[in-house]
């Protein structure tokens, strides 16, 4: 079927190995459309120079350009104030941000910090060490048999101890979605804050931080079209206010004394150094081009893509899907294995055909542990993918056993 989109895309027109790219990788990171490389090249052509920092016409333009990314972000996300928007260098920035400023001064000997067991080791290891730092306890959400959180997990684990609750809103290995406003609601009542991670939905679905009552959201650019090196992190205004800096240097102080300093207001007490103006301008670009498309037509796409890829994958009896067979409350990333096969060894020989996927443990190790693997192939799909991908995917991979010299279909 026709899809309008993939012509944005220069990246998505080229061959290799002789064959049409099938691109299926968009978790680890999306393509670009033409719009985002243009406003990079225009912001390198005309703009350039160093925000905040000068008194002349470039230096004013590239502040403008930075501050209206920001306000961009804001209305994108929901979010009440651009003092609530900081930008970061990635995803992994934010979540060590939050660990530092916020996890190591909040959290005492005895409290819990609540992650499920499908966390990203982004979301993960920082508060590994934030736990081991104050002798706090690490829980765990642990998921059913699809690969969902439950809501008896949510009911039991979030306990009058847990002060932190920092979840995925999906996951980058099982696509399931998880419940987050049951999550928040409970969080809520023991008085926990809660850190929503949005990297992998945050492309797909309009998502409103103040709806969701949201105390802190990360996500990063590059997986919704946006170029690398850009972050968000949101946070209400009342948590950011009393969170001491994470990185101290330039543009985030207000005085410095011999002996001391004091710091910006939000959100450039957050932004020590020379931030990626690029990377916000190229991020403030990918938004107008998602709004532009709209998430209703993106969800329009991206929902039977889902189901279509579900039903076709699971015509292989050599394969195994991981995770939700569900297409509802699931993103278009949809974790298999192929059997007797390493993941590795898939995604070579798919790559002969043209065709990227991702392998291995997708960042995830306690979840493969978990799930008693210790590696899947991974397809994600967004809107400029289509059927034809999907049955080029499939064609490829009845050939993978065979490659191998063993049984196929
Ligand atoms: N976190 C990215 C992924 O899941 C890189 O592929």
């Amino acid at each position: 079927m026709f899809n309008p989109y993939i012509k944005d895309f220069p990246a998505l027109k080229q061959t290799v190995n002789s064959k049409r790219l099938i691109y299926l990788d968009n978790a680890a990171t999306t393509q670009k459309p033409q719009t985002v490389i243009d406003a990079l090249t225009a912001y390198y052509s005309q703009d350039n120079a160093n925000p905040h920092r000068g008194a002349y016409a470039l230096s004013v333009r590239a502040t403008e350009l930075y501050e209206a990314a920001r306000e961009t972000v804001r209305e994108f996300i929901g979010a009440g104030s651009t003092r609530e928007i900081v930008f970061t260098k990635s995803a992994t920035e934010s979540l060590n941000l939050l660990a530092y400023s916020y996890g190591m001064s909040t959290i005492q000997e005895g409290d819990e910090i609540v992650v499920s067991i499908a966390e990203h080791h982004s979301n993960l290891v920082p508060w590994q060490q934030v736990a081991a730092a104050k002798k706090a306890k690490l829980v765990y959400l642990y998921l059913d048999e699809n690969g969902m959180i439950p809501k008896r997990e949510i009911e039991t684990k979030i306990s009058q101890n847990a002060k932190i609750v920092s979840v995925t809103h999906a996951s980058n290995v099982l696509g399931g979605m998880s419940p987050m406003e049951s999550i928040v609601k409970k969080a809520h009542e023991v008085g926990a804050v809660v850190i929503a991670d949005l990297t992998q939905s945050v492309a797909h679905r309009k998502l409103d931080v103040v709806k969701l009552d949201l105390d802190f959201a990360v996500f990063s650019g590059h997986k919704m079209y946006a170029p690398m090196g850009v972050g968000v992190l949101y946070g209400k205004e009342k948590y950011l206010e009393q969170m001491t800096p994470f990185l101290y240097g330039g543009d985030m102080i207000e005085a410095v004394f011999e002996q001391s300093a004091t710091f910006a207001p939000l959100p450039q007490k957050f932004e020590a150094g020379t931030q990626n103006v690029e990377a916000a301008v190229g991020l403030s670009a990918a938004i107008q081009y998602i709004q532009t498309i709209g998430f209703d037509e993106i969800q329009r796409i991206e929902k039977p893509l889902i189901q279509y890829a579900l039903q076709r994958l699971s015509e292989n009896s050599y394969l195994t899907l991981v995770g939700n067979p569900d297409p509802e409350d699931r993103t278009g990333v949809i974790s298999f294995n192929v059997k007797e096969v390493h993941p590795h060894d898939v995604a070579s020989i798919l790559d002969a055909d043209g065709i990227c996927v991702r392998s291995g443990h997708h960042c995830a190790h306690p979840l493969m542990s978990y799930l008693g693997l210790t590696a899947t192939a991974r397809i994600s799909l967004c809107f400029y993918n289509t059927e034809e991908d999907i049955d080029r995917l499939a064609e490829s991979l009845k050939h993978v056993r065979r490659w191998l010299g063993l049984g196929f279909e």
